[in-house]
């Protein structure tokens, strides 16, 4: 006789966690937005008319740092400058891979003089942090606003602000290979607006991201679900709340609490979703992501506390 098979009724209503996920420890740079304001419109999601509570921005910016620490990560700070209002978005201040960096070099005039700023901390503090060598950017890339690294190759947009010949500037720079993706709607202008990666590639573990797949050109979508199969395409709704903009250390995923969808997704593949309220900083086109750029050291450099 065969034994009776387990009753229906107890099977999990949601897929079982299949994966176990784990966090590594980062390095994050983070810039306070004591100066934060919207006074010019460089994307679509600033508004001059719109007010911005810039004490709240710094309350709220606090508990992203805390949640960031609160999982065993070091945040460094750089200095905010007066008259760069735009300056808390450290993403675009550079990339750091392997201890190789490159400032950026930006599009706008009103946040070309960050782009000094960055260039002085990464060769000073950074240097103190496993940042090996660093290079001038001689054309146009606004970090890791554009450019994100999966273990394996540096994801690099193109379409509102890094151009394609930063691509290969980039690629030679830090000694990796690029793989260029073409943005198209104006609201996704940073490539960290339209895709997060959430796991990185090392050993035999696959490198893994979500993306909004409206954000990009046919060719380029072609190139993201030939790359990454088992992707999480986020909804239009979760898109537009910057929920793509997030930070994962392999197991929590920092995101805006406003993209419910990605949330239950992320929850679904054995992820920890950390909601964060970044409400002032969303006036200014920006979220989690935006506000924080990854220091990677060079391999077994002995990286101060
Ligand atoms: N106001 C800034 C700009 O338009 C926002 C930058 C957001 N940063 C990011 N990594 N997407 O340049």
């Amino acid at each position: 006789l065969t034994p009776p098979l387990p009753a229906a009724a107890t099977a999990p209503a949601v897929a079982p966690r299949s994966v176990e996920r784990t966090a590594t420890p980062r390095r994050y740079l983070m810039c306070p937005p004591v100066h934060f304001d919207v006074v010019y419109a460089i994307n679509p999601w600033m508004d001059v008319s719109v007010p911005v509570d810039a004490g709240l921005a710094v309350v709220q910016w606090q508990a992203l740092k805390a949640a960031y620490e609160a999982r065993g990560h070091t945040v460094d700070v750089i200095r905010p400058e007066p008259g760069l209002p735009d300056m808390v978005y450290a993403a675009n201040g550079g990339i750091v891979v392997g201890g190789q960096a490159l400032a950026a070099r930006f599009t706008f005039p009103e946040r070309q003089p960050e782009g000094a700023a960055y260039e002085a901390w990464l060769r000073t503090s950074g240097a103190q942090h496993g940042v090996v060598s660093l290079g001038q950017a001689v054309e146009r890339n606004e970090g890791e606003g554009d450019l994100l690294w999966d273990g394996e190759v540096l994801l690099a947009g193109t379409g509102f602000r890094t151009t394609r010949e930063a691509h290969a500037e980039v690629a030679a720079r830090l000694d990796v290979d690029v793989v260029t993706l073409e943005l198209v709607d104006p609201r996704f202008y940073h490539l960290d607006t339209a895709l997060a990666v959430l796991t990185t590639a090392s050993g035999d573990r696959r490198p893994e991201v979500a993306y909004f797949p409206g954000a990009f050109t046919s060719e380029s979508l072609a190139v993201l679900r030939e790359r990454y199969p088992d992707a999480i395409e986020a909804t239009e709704d979760d898109a537009a709340v910057l929920g793509l903009n997030a930070v994962s250390d392999g197991r929590h995923v920092f995101l805006t609490q406003r993209a419910t969808g990605m949330h239950a997704a992320l929850r679904e593949r054995g992820y920890e979703p950390v909601g964060i309220d970044l409400s002032e900083l969303f006036k200014g086109g920006g979220s989690v992501k935006c506000c924080t750029l990854e220091l990677r050291p060079a391999p077994g450099t002995e990286v101060a506390a």
